[in-house]
Parts: C-alpha cells; structure tokens; sequence
C-alpha cells in the first residue's frame, strides 16, 4: 500500500472507532495535516451525527468549513469528547512529536482539553526513540536567537524555519541531531526556556490510541 492509502486506512479506522460513541452533543477536536485532512473528509458523511468540532488550525477550520461542518471557539464549549490527529513520531508509550504542519500549540491545547487523543498514523511514522524528526518549537519572534542558544545547551542544532509565520503569529525552530530519550523532561525544560510558546513534544498529553496504518491492516496500540 502507498504512504497515502495507509493514511486513509487509518482515517477510516479512527472515524468507525468513534462513530458507535457519538451523541448528538458531540464535540469532536480536529487535527492539522494530511492525515488530518483525509479524517476530515471521512466525517463529513457522519457530520448531522455530532455537534461540531473545534479546530487545531486555520486551515483544518476551513477545510471543515467546507465541508459544513460546524467548527466553535474552544472557549465556547464545554467539553471535547475526542481529539483527531496525526502525528511526525511516535514512540511505544505513545508519546508524539508534532508540529510539521506548525500548529504544534493549537494542537495541544485542543488535545489536553480532549477526553480521548486519537492518533492516526502510517507506521513510518513509530520510532524507538523520539527525534529522528527535527523538534518543532514555537517562539515568540523577539526571543529567536535567545530561545535558539539555549536548546544548543540541551544539545540540540536549531535551525529557523523561514518563511514560515504559525497561525498565532510566532516563528519556528526545529531543533535537528536530538536524540529524545526522555520526553517527559525534555518537553518541561524546553517549555520552561523564556521566549517559547511551546514545543512540539506530546509526552505530559500523550495520545490513548494510535492507529497505525500497516501493509498488514490498521493496528490499535493503547498508551500503557
Ligand atoms: C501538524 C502536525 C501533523 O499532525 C504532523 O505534521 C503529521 O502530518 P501528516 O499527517 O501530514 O503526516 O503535527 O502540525
């Protein structure tokens, strides 16, 4: 199967897996991604089955917009019931790097709002240990260089990720040759670091599930 076919493979997993659980006063978080896009497309022929959604990115809103489905202001609801995304890496605990698409902070407000993270990935994205994929960070603009010394001490090589503004109007740093082995403690000190918004390690909010599309079928691993 193509890298394309075992996305869609898992967006149709991730969307039979919720859909015996709607109620019609469903809140459903929405991803940012390719593999995000391909969910979004599955739910729009189950979307009078849910309340409506709220969104990790401008372009997810759109998209979901598009395709009239309802998307809120996450301060407007109450509640998220699932949250919808993919990833860059995952590890076996479940615990993600993300923010290849830049919405890295959306995404994690709206994950740690969720009652249940659904990850949704090709297996070419589950790694042993994290950081083969360079680790989004998103910075304050003033704070680039200061925010970029300071991972260097961790041990990373951060390199500005131009042109490319995210969607709360801050830049990027994806920090290359950082081998993760500790996600927990990287996550907090990088979040701790003046200047940043957050980083694109998911291990304080890992995800619940993953599926992970195969050349075998979709596989279900559960966060132990
Ligand atoms: C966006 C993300 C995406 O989930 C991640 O980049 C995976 O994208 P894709 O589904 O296109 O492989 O974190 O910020």
């Amino acid at each position: 199967m193509t890298q394309d076919e075992l996305k869609q493979a898992v967006a149709d997993a991730a969307l039979a897996y919720i859909q015996p659980r709607l109620e019609s006063e469903t809140i459903l978080g929405i991803g940012t991604g390719s593999t995000a896009n391909l969910f979004i497309d599955a739910l729009a022929r189950i979307k009078g089955q849910i309340n409506g959604t709220v969104a990790s990115s401008e372009d997810s809103a759109q998209r979901l917009k598009s395709h009239g489905i309802p998307v809120y202001e996450l301060n407007t609801v109450d509640q998220v019931d699932f949250y919808v995304d993919g990833a860059d890496e995952s590890n076996r605990a479940l615990q993600l790097i993300k923010g290849g698409g830049a919405a890295l902070t959306r995404e994690k407000i709206v994950s740690a709002v969720a009652h249940e993270f659904i990850c949704i990935a090709d297996e070419s994205k589950l790694v042993h240990t994290l950081g083969e994929f360079p680790l989004p960070v998103e910075v304050i603009p003033m704070a680039r260089s200061h925010v970029a010394r300071e991972l260097v001490k961790l041990g990373g090589d951060p390199i500005y990720r131009e042109g490319v503004v995210t969607d709360n109007g801050n830049v990027i740093l994806d920090v290359y040759n950082f081998s993760i082995a500790q996600p927990l403690s990287i996550e907090g000190k990088i979040n701790n670091i003046t200047g940043v918004v957050t980083n694109g390690l998911f291990a304080l909010r890992p995800a619940d599930v993953l599926f992970l599309g195969t050349n075998e079928g979709v596989k279900a691993l559960y966060a132990q």
